[in-house]
């Protein structure tokens, strides 16, 4: 196809050899498919600050560290330099989250780098080259919402764990691939400790999935994840392979000290054998994860 005009620098620089086709256009940004470095990889070309909508709003940069202390003085002004600072900061957000997240075992795509205002990652997609769907375009059957929604759970704690909270997650923002769920548009994605709104964005995410999953699995719209998971990293004790059961409740009632112990034991015996299969590089099939789900409830 005919290269848009923003991803022409890209091309002269060499980092993109051919424009192949544009995907569907975000609110916030284009995406095309591009060839590079020998594959197909997306190419996100976000929109002039003016274009863009609700994302770059005050509640969601709340806690971000600029570590260049001229550029964080220059953005507390609200000179046209600092506007221009604060413009790439938010910028940079997504990839950095990209970043952050591919480390700590998220599955997101893989970035390969930043310039002139376009983000090229991994094309999430089928061995053609064909983009995944997201979750708003497929129809589930119930086991298949189960696991993949006990997946989704799965990666929200691990952003938690390396610190952030996705801040729009829906049916919108998670691809899905033969592989299973990738969560992606990032560049809103918040500051766990430093900002005041992370509990409500979180809940706020973890809820729109229990909505969207909940169509064609009911009972998960019984659970209640999100708050169960903020207690557990509130308290300092929340990790990656936490075992939740998605009942959130004060237990007042006195507890058996034996039966405590019993069940301690065997999530303990459990998640060792988990960590192990991690180790080994497996990741739960769908119907693996469903079941371990459904196994998670009964300790409700
Ligand atoms: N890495 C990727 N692989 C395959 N498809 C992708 C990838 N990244 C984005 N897409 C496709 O492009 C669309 C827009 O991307 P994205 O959600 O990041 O942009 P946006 O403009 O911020 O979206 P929104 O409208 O949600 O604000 C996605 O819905 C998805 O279909
Ligand atoms: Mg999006």
């Amino acid at each position: 196809m005919k290269i848009p005009r923003r991803l022409q620098p890209l091309v002269d620089d060499g980092l993109i050899d051919e424009v192949v086709t544009q995907l569907m256009s975000g609110k916030e940004a284009q995406v095309y498919v591009v060839r590079s470095g020998g594959e197909l990889r997306c190419a996100k070309v976000f929109k002039e600050a003016r274009q863009r909508s609700f994302k770059q709003a005050v509640q969601y940069q709340e806690g971000r560290k600029e570590r260049n202390s001229r550029r964080a003085r220059a953005m507390a002004k609200k000179t046209r330099y600092g506007q221009k600072e604060q413009e790439q900061a938010w910028l940079n957000a997504e990839v950095d989250a990209l970043y952050r997240l591919a480390s700590a075992g998220v599955r997101v795509p893989r970035p390969y780098g930043f310039v002139d205002g376009v983000l090229l990652m991994e094309l999430i997609g089928d061995a053609e080259g064909f983009a995944a769907p997201r979750l708003d375009d497929v129809t589930l059957g119930a086991e298949e919402a189960r696991g993949h929604h006990a997946r989704v759970i799965g990666e929200v704690v691990r952003m938690l764990c390396a610190g952030l909270v996705h801040g729009d997650l829906s049916e919108f923002n998670v691809l899905l691939d033969e592989r299973g769920p990738v969560i992606i548009d990032l560049p809103q994605a918040v500051d766990a400790a430093g900002n005041n709104s992370a509990a409500m964005m979180l809940e706020r995410d973890v809820d729109n999935m229990r909505a969207y999953f909940g169509r064609f699995a009911p009972e998960l719209l019984e659970t209640d994840y999100a708050k169960e998971i903020w207690a557990l990293y509130e308290a300092g004790e929340l990790h990656p392979e936490s075992r939740l059961t998605g009942c959130f409740a004060h237990d007042t009632a006195p507890v058996d000290v034996d039966d405590l112990m019993t069940v301690i034991d065997d999530v303990r015996e459990e998640e060792a054998h988990r960590q192990a299969a991690r180790h080994r590089g497996d990741e739960p099939g769908v119907e693996e994860a469903a079941e371990e789900w459904r196994e998670s409830r009964r300790e409700c």
